[in-house]
């Protein structure tokens, strides 16, 4: 076998033990079920190599015409094939707790990381990309585990039973039926490796697939109005061709790889029938049901070598998905509480002290303040640079001026989605790493840009951050935005269900409900980026007075797409390439004619 062992090495080298032993360790819980699939594995296989033996013994007693001995191998034999289903049951139950169990643990543990990962990981990671993490990977090394247990186990005790069966019928024969073992390992392991990259480019056309079709539906207004069909049908196809051309080389490969397996196998067998059958012919050696005892075992041969080579390369098939996983789960959010933070945070726990935030520090935000900020997404391209802004108690800050000027870097710098890259941001001069995350999130009342809703209906969407909201504080908050009057008309009122991601309303009426949202929550600073740009003039014009109202006295930090909803502000703030060119009043601003003063032609010469 010498000459044979770098395959093998090829094989099991590029296995990664320690990845797979941390995989391990997500199915601790299910140790039990684990267990018994490796014992009822080992049961098995003793039952199933003492089959043939009871057989053959059977048919000698037949041909003896042994009454007695025929009713004993009879009942044995009928015991052993009610074990063997027994056991099977067994295990295929606790193979499907142990799979289902690791699947969900594996799921709740990627899901639990992906609420405390950072901003920064999602803009590098496609949704799609996540959503298959936490479903098909999970699921598909999670279902691996189980049957390699089970078939390694399984593949060793029946290899060592059966050879042993073999050679204390006859060593001779068996010696026969086992010089092919290496035959059949070298051709096993040639195929499957084969048979692995086919199945791998498969998969990976496969999610190119998933790919196109996903931007093919969500993107498919835009492709319409684009008139983008055709390119789009072209596109596809040529992915669906390398799709089926991997599928059929897949198909053409097991067509061989199957048959091969089975006449190598076929070849020991040839050999022990025709020196097997010599020997009865000239009267000498076994008896016909030894004989056909031992094709059994010789037949069935082949079957662990084949188990235990296609369980290896499953695993080294699932191997990425493994990776991918462990990726995940192994990853340390980049913001989170330091140390210090958190030994703070325990510490006030166990203190129970009121008035104070969950850090033990001040839980008013009063000033807050940019000192020297630089951020960048990518090294190379700055968004800001030393950026200094300083804001005072109750203050609203206005931010205005042409897209990718930086506006929503400085608002998600704010919510600390995001961490300076140089300088720092206080909150009454602390600088806010210094602080709970948790405590600066939940003070914040936050209306993105693109604001999402959930599943559900309108009120649960309003109640977000405070399920326990009474329906009639869900009413003022909707009032105060102008949301109640449209919410009304909707088919169920406040029970409308609003669809995935709030896709049956208008991004208008969205943008009403996230207002309604924030306001609920009564948090202490706004943070509002292009809140109502999706709400026509009219509506904007009446929510005005309301939203002025909630942010008075509070700080607010406003980013405006209308120039209008802005003239309010206690200051406005101009940016543009990430600095601040001009700040003042509304007043003041129009009187220095600068750069508001031309936005603000502009806004109204339409
Ligand atoms: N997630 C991101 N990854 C990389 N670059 C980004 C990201 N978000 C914004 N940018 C870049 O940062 C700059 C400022 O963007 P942004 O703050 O969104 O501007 P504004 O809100 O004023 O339109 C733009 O050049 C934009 O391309
Ligand atoms: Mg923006």
């Amino acid at each position: 076998m010498t000459q044979m062992s770098p395959h093998v090495e090829d094989v099991l080298g590029t296995v990664d033990r320690g990845l797979w032993r941390r995989v391990a360790r997500h199915g601790s819980r299910y140790r039990k079920f684990g267990l018994s699939m490796m014992i009822g594995g080992i049961l098995i296989a003793i039952v199933e190599s003492l089959l043939p033996l009871m057989s053959g013994l059977l048919i000698d007693a037949a041909i003896d015409k042994n009454v007695v001995q025929i009713t004993w191998y009879s009942v044995v034999y009928a015991v052993l094939s009610i074990g063997f289903c027994i056991l099977v049951w067994c295990f295929i139950i606790a193979a499907g707790r142990l799979a289902t169990g690791m699947a969900h643990d594996m799921r709740r543990a990627s899901f639990v990381r992906l609420q405390e990962l950072e901003f920064a990981y999602f803009d590098k990671q496609p949704a799609g990309w996540i959503v298959s993490r936490l479903t098909s990977d999970c699921r598909k090394v999670a279902s691996l585990m189980p049957w390699f247990l089970l078939d390694l186990c399984w593949g060793a005790t029946f290899l060592l039973f059966s050879s042993i069966a073999m050679l204390a019928i006859d060593w001779v024969l068996g010696l026969c039926v086992m010089a092919v073992v290496p035959l059949l390992v070298v051709v096993t392991i040639f195929f499957e490796r084969r048979l692995l990259k086919s199945s791998r480019l498969m998969r990976k056309t496969n999610s190119e697939l998933t790919a196109v079709y996903n931007e093919g539906i969500t993107g498919v207004r835009t492709t319409k109005s684009l008139t983008r069909e055709c390119e789009n049908i072209e596109e596809f196809e040529s992915v669906s061709q390398s799709m089926r051309d991997y599928s059929m080389l897949n198909a053409v490969q097991t067509s061989i790889f199957v048959p091969i397996v089975t006449s190598v196998g076929g070849i020991g067998v040839g050999i022990a029938l025709s020196v097997g059958g010599l020997q009865i012919e000239e009267g000498y050696g076994l008896t016909i049901g030894m004989l056909i005892a031992f094709m059994q075992y010789a037949v069935l041969f082949a079957m662990p070598v084949r188990e235990l080579a296609a369980r290896l390369s499953d695993l080294k098939g699932a191997q990425a998905a493994a990776e991918r996983i462990e990726g995940l789960l192994e990853r340390e959010p980049e913001i989170h509480d330091s140390e210090e933070v958190r030994h703070r945070i325990e510490v006030a726990a166990a203190g129970n002290q009121s008035g104070v935030a969950d850090d033990g520090g001040d839980p008013r935000i009063k000033t807050i303040d940019f000192k020297d900020v630089s951020f960048w997404y990518k090294p190379a391209e700055p968004v800001l640079n030393h950026f200094d802004l300083s804001i005072t108690p109750g203050e609203t800050i206005a931010l205005v001026g042409p897209t990718g000027g930086g506006k929503t870097t400085i608002a998600s710098l704010l919510c600390r989605f995001y961490e300076p890259c140089e300088g720092g941001i206080y909150l009454n001069g602390v600088e806010y790493r210094k602080r709970s995350l948790h405590w600066l999130q939940s003070s914040l009342g936050i209306v993105l840009q693109e604001p999402h809703l959930f599943s559900g209906t309108v009120a649960s969407n309003i109640a977000y951050s405070s399920p326990a909201a009474s329906q009639e504080k869900i009413e003022e908050a909707a009032r105060t935005v102008e949301a109640h009057d449209f919410i009304m008309q909707l088919k169920d009122g406040y029970g409308t269900e609003v669809g995935e991601g709030g896709g049956r309303l208008s991004v208008g009426q969205r943008q009403l409900i996230a207002l309604a949202r924030a306001i609920i929550a009564d948090p202490q600073v706004f943070v509002m980026d292009e809140a109502t740009s999706s709400v026509d003039t009219e509506t904007e014009h009446h929510i005005q007075r309301g939203i002025e109202a909630v942010l008075s006295q509070r700080i607010a930090v406003v980013i405006a797409h209308r120039l209008s909803t802005v003239r309010s502000a206690d200051r406005i703030l101009v940016i543009e390439g990430g600095r601040i060119v001009e700040q003042g009043s509304h007043k003041a601003l129009l009187e220095a004619g600068g750069a508001y003063m031309a936005l603000y032609r502009q806004h109204f010469a339409g």
